[in-house]
């Protein structure tokens, strides 16, 4: 087996095995490095989206939101059944199936364009004549030289200071995502996108729910009204959402977890949970990377110190997704991956990052893409804002999930797309008629213009286009 390399990619999650791809795909030798171990300890390719993340947050999601749809509402389909239980074992084996297939399906991936996948934690030995000598850490220690290396890391849960994960009562995403039955109560620190998420998968199935959040407002990045309107539906679900919290002193014990908090009037509070999700954002993974070996660059975070291509300081060294600057997504990670194998062939790969579009996966979903509401009069940009609200929408009734709205923004003068927000069913899949819209620069016109199908939760997109003008035709 070669052990030099055109393409070194340290991490396998979507940054690095994405990059891995493309570059083999542009002609170069390539080896991937990925230390993430399956419960049988062998290698799991695919990163934390794959593993605790993306992929098996969303199992769990459609899971419990089957549960919920089969208890709260297959009667109104005249659909009767009686003795209905979760049985949660079973719910995470599935979970730990798609999963593998998953993991199976990049390891395909490598194979089917010849990515040399070396399982162990990749680390930065030295500079070398017109390279660098990684050393792999796994069952046995290897060295391989690369011309050019890129770090596709990642990140892992930020715990509270003072509360250290134990996965059994204190968890990140992976413990939350593993439970073996449902907790009767259960508390979370972070009303973010994986709060929202796994609160929304644990209150589903039985457990009594609460969110404590530091922020005064709810989804601060979310546009206002969006954000407002998913409140709603949250409160009404019973999910309760405590914010402009103060978290003191978190206590774990044989009975469960005790957090001392102060509310948002400065009252002293204490909130008794059996277990409890910490999800206060995420931390770049460079710890074992190495970096002083070689010099490379890290910023106050410890992320890794990237141009807005994606280079580091160092010739030949690049670092996408998770462990750069910018937001912790997937297809972000995947996207950089892409342009840098790109530049790295000489190419112009490009990612436009005002593009990037988000999505949180409760229900209703939320999703948008460009500039909120919010950002606009900050900016000081002239716009008009057009709304339709699925309660209109022919498909949505029929679906009997009318929640929400489609939201769009467009330039006052031009009626350029400025931003599309979603909350709704269906928003993650809406979203991308947005991102296409926007990518091409269309205007309001363009989308109230063009034929959708009927009937469709896309001619909401439609009909919020007509709104930016004031005429929709169903609301
Ligand atoms: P990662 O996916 O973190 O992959 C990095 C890989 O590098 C890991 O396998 C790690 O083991 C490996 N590694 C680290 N150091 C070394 C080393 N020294 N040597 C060898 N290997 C190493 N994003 C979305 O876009 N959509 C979602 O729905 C979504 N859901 C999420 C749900 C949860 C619960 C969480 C936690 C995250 C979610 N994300 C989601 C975020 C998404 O998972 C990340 O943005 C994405 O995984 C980042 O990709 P990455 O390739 O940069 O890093
Ligand atoms: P987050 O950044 O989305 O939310 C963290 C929340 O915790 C924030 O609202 C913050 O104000 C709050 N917070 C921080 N410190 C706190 C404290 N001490 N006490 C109380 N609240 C505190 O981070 P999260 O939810 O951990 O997710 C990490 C990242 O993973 C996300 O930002 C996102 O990039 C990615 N992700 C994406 C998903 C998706 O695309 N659907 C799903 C899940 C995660």
């Amino acid at each position: 087996m070669s052990t030099s390399f055109d393409v070194i990619v340290i991490g396998a999650g979507p940054g690095g095995y994405i990059a891995a791809i493309r570059a083999a795909q542009l002609g170069f030798n390539v080896a991937c490095i990925d230390e993430w171990k399956n419960a049988a300890g062998g290698p799991a390719p695919g990163g934390t989206c794959t593993n605790v993340g993306c992929i098996p947050s969303k199992a769990l999601l459609q899971s419990s939101e089957n549960f919920e749809q089969a208890g709260k509402h297959f009667g109104e389909h005249g659909i009767h059944l009686k003795d209905l239980k979760m049985d949660v074992a079973t719910m995470i084996g599935r979970k730990d199936t798609v999963v593998k297939q998953n993991n199976d399906g990049i390891a395909y991936l490598f194979k089917k364009n010849k990515v040399t996948f070396f399982h162990g934690g990749g680390s930065f030995v030295r500079a070398v004549d017109g390279g660098y000598e990684i050393k792999v850490a796994g069952k046995t220690e290897e060295s391989l030289t690369g011309k050019q290396v890129i770090v596709a890391t990642g990140s892992s849960a930020r715990a509270l200071p003072g509360a250290p994960f134990d996965e059994q009562s204190i968890l990140s995403n992976d413990g939350a995502l593993a439970m073996g039955a449902v907790p009767k109560r259960l508390g979370l620190i972070g009303s973010g996108v994986i709060g929202l998420e796994m609160g929304s998968v644990w209150r589903r199935l039985g457990a009594e729910v609460t969110v404590l959040e530091a922020l005064p407002t709810f989804l601060g990045a979310v546009d206002e009204q969006i954000a407002k309107e998913a409140r709603k539906a949250f409160d009404k679900q019973g999910l309760k959402i405590e914010l402009g919290v103060k978290v003191g002193e978190v206590k774990a014990g044989k009975k469960g977890v005790s957090i001392a908090y102060t509310n948002a009037k400065g009252e002293a509070q204490s909130l008794d949970v059996d277990k409890l999700i910490v999800s206060i954002g995420r931390v770049p993974n460079t710890t074992g990377l190495n970096p002083e070996a070689v010099g490379l660059k890290l910023g106050e975070r410890g992320d890794v110190l990237v141009d807005d291509e994606c280079r580091t300081n160092l010739p030949g060294v690049w670092a996408v997704g998770d462990v750069v600057r910018g937001p912790m997504l997937a297809h972000k990670a995947e996207e950089e991956g892409v342009a840098v194998a790109e530049r790295i062939a000489g190419q112009h790969g490009h990612v436009d990052f005002n593009l990037v579009p988000w999505v949180i996966y409760t229900s209703p979903e939320i999703a948008w893409v460009g500039r909120t509401e919010q950002q606009l009069k900050e900016q000081g940009v002239k716009y008009k804002a057009g709304t339709f609200p699925f309660m209109a929408n022919g498909r949505a009734r029929a679906l009997g999930d009318t929640t929400g709205m489609v939201k769009m923004l467009a330039d006052a003068a031009t009626d350029e797309i400025l931003g599309v927000h979603i909350v709704g069913p269906m928003a993650s899949e809406l979203i991308a008629e947005a991102c296409v819209a926007m990518a091409f620069r269309a205007s309001s016109e363009d989308i109230a213009r063009i034929c959708h199908a009927h009937p469709s939760l896309s001619e909401s997109t439609k009909e919020a286009a007509l709104a930016v003008d004031k005429r929709t035709l169903n609301f």
